[in-house]
């Protein structure tokens, strides 16, 4: 695997390929990032994976200083996995100047949901991902592959790409999940071994908030959003919000969308854990 921290070494090596397969991420990696490189690779004619913690998309409060930095362990994996190239870049090769121009997402996609909860999060994601394809794809064009653990991120990749014609096909990749249900995320690794154990208790709200959606009368949507708030709340948690939508804008659904067309989609603390995740019904 060849690893390029800048972006002069990038292009070089991706001088003479015609599509490669891309997949971005922020290191610490797991299972659910191998599974997308995994599916990456027979969509191109090279692999790339990129290791970048963007500080543009951490409020000031979050874990930008402490998100888990495990550089010698995501290149095995990476190797392993059958990853070509790996690039990652010094702040001061993609950021060489305070960045004034950024990508602002669509309001009416990136301020609701995780974007009213972690404000200018999107236009973070929006500006380091366009970077980011600009130097891995930005001669060729290519894929890239997201995963759909984040699934509003993938939404707004998506109406990026569209919006500003890039040459680039976004392929989504399912979540991986624990045994026990629990999405696989890099975040993971701060809970403790109690909360570990609380913690399939989003995904299962969310099975719970699907299930009685279908099966709901049509005006009683917003109390069962309300109602799998307040169990998690009682079990301790500090929900963002549990809601569902529909998949085709993440708006709320009308009496038109049914099954197959919705996605239930959650986020909530645990101790100092923000834990994400949806389920597509
Ligand atoms: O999903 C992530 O890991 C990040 O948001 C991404 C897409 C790599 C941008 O920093």
């Amino acid at each position: 695997m060849l690893i390029a921290h800048s972006i002069a070494d990038l292009r070089q090596a991706l001088a003479a390929r015609r599509h490669p397969a891309f997949v971005p991420t922020m290191g610490n990696l797991h299972d659910g990032h191998i599974a997308l490189v995994r599916q990456a690779r027979p969509l191109g004619d090279v692999t790339v994976a990129s290791i970048f913690v963007n500080r543009l998309q951490f409020l000031p409060h979050e874990d930008f200083d402490s998100y888990p930095r495990t550089w010698e362990a995501d290149c095995a994996q990476l190797r392993a996995a059958g990853c070509d190239v790996l690039f990652a870049p010094r702040e001061a090769d993609l950021y060489p100047e305070p960045q004034t121009f950024k990508v602002h997402p669509d309001p009416a996609l990136a301020d609701m949901l995780e974007g009213q909860f972690r404000p200018g999060f999107f236009v973070g994601v929006g500006t380091v991902v366009m970077k980011l394809f600009a130097c891995v794809l930005g001669q060729s064009g290519g894929t890239a592959v997201f995963g759909k653990k984040d699934y509003q991120q993938l939404m707004v990749i998506r109406q990026m790409v569209r919006q500003f014609a890039l040459p680039i096909d976004i392929v989504a990749g399912e979540t991986c999940r624990a045994a026990d249900g629990l999405a696989l995320s890099s975040r993971n690794g701060y809970l403790g071994r109690e909360e570990r154990q609380e913690a399939v208790a989003l995904p299962q709200a969310l099975r719970q908030l699907a299930g009685q959606w279908t099966a709901r009368p049509p005006a009683a949507g917003a109390a069962l959003e309300q109602q799998a708030v307040d169990a998690l709340r009682a079990r301790g948690w500090q929900p963002d919000y549990l809601t569902v939508r529909r998949r085709a804008d993440l708006q709320p659904p009308t009496a038109q969308d049914g099954p197959g067309m919705l996605v239930a989609l959650g986020a909530a603390r645990l101790g100092g854990t923000r834990l994400i995740d949806n389920l597509e019904f």
